[in-house]
């Protein structure tokens, strides 16, 4: 049966779940109901969702240039809010990309 959503892979874990045309990887993400990267904004605005795309094709929306800067969106790292795939996809999430917060930024 031809389906027209995308298959996702999380390398790290091997988890799959699909993604509808035009709905962004964290979306898709959450109606699993088990989301596994943190969640801030949802807006492309504070990083905290970024990923490192490894295969697959796909779209960006608008997305902190301070986060995800033109040379990192090539590299296929990008925020997972902001993300929507074309093709099956697989991903990876690297906690060590997050984002460290300052004090500054907290309050
Ligand atoms: S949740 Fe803030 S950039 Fe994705």
């Amino acid at each position: 049966m031809k389906t027209d959503t995308f298959e996702i892979t999380e390398l790290a874990t091997g988890r799959r779940f699909r993604c509808q045309p035009r709905q962004s990887l964290l979306k898709a993400m959450e109606q699993t109901g088990k989301c596994a990267i943190p969640v801030g904004c949802r807006g492309g605005g504070c990083g905290l969702c970024k990923v490192q795309i490894c295969s697959g094709a796909f779209e960006c929306g608008p997305m902190s240039k301070k986060h995800v800067n033109g040379e990192a969106r090539c590299r296929g790292q990008v925020l997972a809010c902001r993300v929507y795939p074309l093709s099956d996809l697989t991903f990876e999430y690297r906690p060590s990309d997050v984002p460290v917060m300052t004090q500054q930024q907290i309050q």
